[in-house]
């Protein structure tokens, strides 16, 4: 059931304009069906840096680069869940 994580939305202008707000929803209902164990906080973040890569998601250590609406599904499942499914030491 691991420890609690945070995983990291970035709501700076960039990536607004990229349309965080519509990656939102999405996020939170993969969260909820695909690792309703992981105890995954989901917190807006002020810019995270790489804003022309965006829409920038942060867990841990991994950096998610070029979120969209149309590929968070995907970036779920090859980026967020390896690393919430991962063994820990
Ligand atoms: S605004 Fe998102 S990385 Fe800068």
């Amino acid at each position: 059931m691991g420890q609690p994580e945070t995983l990291y939305v970035c709501m700076g202008s960039a990536c607004h304009q990229y349309g965080v707000y519509d990656v939102l929803p999405v996020l939170q209902r993969l969260l909820a069906e695909r690792a309703p164990d992981s105890q995954v906080a989901l917190k807006g973040a002020f810019c995270l840096g790489p804003c022309m890569d965006g829409i920038i998601l942060k867990l841990g250590d991994v950096t998610i680069v070029h979120v969209n609406a149309k590929n968070i599904e995907q970036k779920f499942e090859d980026e967020i869940l390896p690393y919430l499914t991962r063994e820990k030491n």
